[in-house]
């Protein structure tokens, strides 16, 4: 978002972040998220993690990766890490540069995060290619409404919310990235984000998978 943004309300967006989603998170989120981590596995790495909030909802016999790029939202993230008796792996990486080898991990994680990549397709190719043949990829994102009413509020509000919400593009049809991706989608549920501006409240949550090679 540039230089000046990020050292103004970007930093401020990490810092309130946790408090900004508060009445979400009580209002359903976490147990979403709770429900959709269940189904984690292995080693498993939680892209684009910000102020840590799957942390403590994993199960704990996962082998956790966090990355998260944005410098402001990782202070907030090692504060949670540094208070948390759970053994996790931490890198400074973006969803589309993974430092890690081929086919490292069983699970891959993606929460409210595919709305913010610069380059989700990107991200999506790399999250196949450091899957494990038959790795899973995990999601909850907020998406493009299938109404066209709200989609074109969306549309139209793109640009003033991505300012407002540190480059979250709230028109985004993700589950048709994720069709077009390498990875084969296994099943998706439309829901809401409770408690949210419409325009962030279409919600798909689901799963994808690695085929086999
Ligand atoms: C709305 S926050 C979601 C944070 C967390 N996953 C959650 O569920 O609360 C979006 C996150 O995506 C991160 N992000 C932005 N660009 C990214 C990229 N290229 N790769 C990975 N994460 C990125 C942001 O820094 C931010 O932490």
């Amino acid at each position: 978002m540039g230089r000046v943004y990020d050292a103004t309300w970007g930093r401020g967006f990490a810092a309130l972040y946790d408090f900004f989603f508060k009445s979400v998170e009580e209002a359903g989120l976490r147990d979403m998220r709770r429900e959709l981590l269940s189904e984690a596995r292995g080693r498993t790495i939680d892209i684009g993690s910000g102020t840590g909030a799957n942390l403590e909802l994993y199960p704990a016999d996962v082998e956790l990766t966090m990355a998260e790029p944005d410098p402001h939202m990782t202070r907030q993230l090692r504060g949670k890490l540094a208070e948390s008796d759970r053994e996790v792996e931490f890198v400074a990486a973006g969803a589309e540069s993974l430092p890690f080898e081929d086919a490292s991990f069983d699970t891959a994680v993606f929460t409210l995060v595919l709305c913010t990549v610069p380059e989700p397709r990107a991200a999506l190719d790399e999250v196949a290619r450091v899957l494990k043949p038959g790795g899973r990829m995990l999601f909850l994102e907020h998406v493009r409404a299938e109404d066209p009413g709200l989609a074109r509020w969306q549309d139209r509000l793109e640009k003033p919310w991505r300012f407002v919400g540190d480059g979250c593009h709230c028109n985004r049809d993700t589950v048709a990235t994720i069709e077009s991706s390498p990875l084969r989608l296994e099943q998706v549920e439309r829901d809401r984000l409770p408690k949210a501006p419409p325009i962030t409240r279409p919600l798909a949550r689901g799963s994808a998978v690695r085929a086999s090679a």
